[in-house]
C-alpha cells in the first residue's frame, strides 16, 4: 500500500508532479469517499500503470445553489486519505476554496449549453456550469493524460466528455460503471443522509431502472411504463424525472423505426426519498433483447 502525499496547495501539487513520468491519471471527487470512489481510483491505477494517480478532494461551492447541501455536505478527510491509500492513489490534492478560486467566484466560467439545462439542469440550473468550471480548472492544474468519472453522475460524464471534445482539452475521459450495494442502491456520498426507513425505500430507484431494462426491447414507451409502474409502488416518493434518452442524452422518438441491433439508450431517474434527493441511471438496449448482465 502506498501512502499518498497530501497536497493542499497548487504549489505543492505542481512540485509533486514536476518530475512526472508515465501516464498521469486524475480522479476528481468531492470527498466523503465510498467504495464507488475506491473503484474509480483502482481504475485510474490501471490506466496510469506506473505513472502517478492523483485524487482531488474539493467540495466545489460553485456547483451548489443557495439552499442546497453545501454546508452539510460530509467532509471526512482522514477516512478519505485511508481509502485513497488502500485504492492506490499517489497524490491527494485537497485544496481550500481560496486556493481554487483565489479571486472569489471566477468571472469566466464554462457554459454547459443546452445539455446542461435538461434533466438535472432543469432542477439545478447553475449546477453544471459549476461542475464544468471546476473540472476544467482541475484538468488545468493536474494536466492528466486520463481522468476517471463515475457513470452514476451520467449527465455530468456526458457533459465532461463534450467539454473535453468541444474545447480540445486533450485528455482521455473514462466512465466507470456505477458501484452498487447488494440490494441495488447506487453508492453515493448522499446515501448517508438516509435514515433506516428511507434507506429501505431507496432501492425503488434501481428496481425501476432494472424494470425499464427488462422491457427496453419493446421500445421507449414500454421501458418508461415499466419503470413508472415500479415507482408508483411508493406513493410518498417525489419524482423529479424519469427519462429514457439516447446514450448521448438526445431525445429518442417513441417509434424507433428499423434498427435490428437496437439503439443504445439510457434510463435516468431523480427523486426525493424523504428529505434526500437521489439520482441513478442504467444503460438500455432499445428495440433489441436485453443482454443477460444488463448495463450499469
Ligand atoms: O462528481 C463529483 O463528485 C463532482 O461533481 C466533481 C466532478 C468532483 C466536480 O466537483
Amino acid at each position: 500500500m502506498t501512502i499518498p502525499v497530501l497536497a493542499p496547495t497548487r504549489a505543492e501539487l505542481r512540485s509533486l508532479l514536476s518530475d512526472r513520468s508515465g501516464r498521469v491519471a486524475l480522479v476528481p471527487t468531492m470527498g466523503a469517499l465510498h467504495d464507488g470512489h475506491a473503484a474509480l481510483i483502482r481504475r485510474a491505477r490501471e490506466e496510469a500503470g506506473t505513472g502517478p494517480v492523483v485524487v482531488s478532494i474539493f467540495v466545489n461551492p460553485l456547483q451548489f445553489a443557495p439552499g442546497e447541501d453545501l454546508d452539510r455536505y460530509p467532509r471526512t478527510l482522514s477516512a478519505d486519505l485511508e481509502m485513497c491509500a488502500e485504492a492506490g492513489a499517489d497524490v491527494v490534492f485537497a485544496p481550500a476554496v481560496d486556493e481554487v478560486y483565489p479571486g472569489g467566484d471566477p468571472l469566466v466560467t464554462v457554459d454547459p449549453g443546452p445539455l446542461g439545462t435538461m434533466l438535472e439542469g432543469a432542477s439545478r440550473p447553475t449546477h453544471f456550469r459549476g461542475v464544468l468550471t471546476v473540472v476544467a480548472k482541475l484538468l488545468g492544474l493536474v494536466r492528466p493524460d486520463v481522468a476517471v468519472f463515475g457513470q452514476k453522475d451520467y449527465q455530468q460524464l456526458v457533459l465532461v466528455r463534450r467539454m473535453v471534445s468541444d474545447l480540445c482539452l486533450g485528455v482521455e475521459i473514462v466512465g466507470a460503471a456505477t458501484a452498487r450495494e447488494p440490494d441495488g442502491l447506487a453508492l453515493s456520498s448522499r446515501n448517508r443522509y438516509l435514515d433506516a426507513d428511507d434507506r429501505a425505500r431507496a432501492t425503488i430507484l434501481s428496481r425501476a431502472l432494472h424494470a425499464a431494462q427488462q422491457r427496453a426491447e419493446y421500445g421507449v414507451p414500454a421501458a418508461r411504463w415499466a419503470a413508472m409502474k415500479v415507482l408508483s409502488e411508493d406513493p410518498e416518493l417525489e419524482l423529479d424525472y424519469l427519462a429514457v434518452r439516447a446514450a448521448d442524452l438526445s431525445e429518442i422518438p417513441d417509434d424507433l423505426g428499423d434498427c435490428p441491433d437496437g439503439v443504445e439508450g439510457r434510463v435516468l431517474v431523480a427523486a426525493r426519498i424523504g428529505a434526500t434527493r437521489l439520482i441513478d441511471n442504467m444503460a438500455l438496449c432499445l428495440g433489441a433483447p436485453a443482454t443477460p448482465e444488463g448495463g450499469s
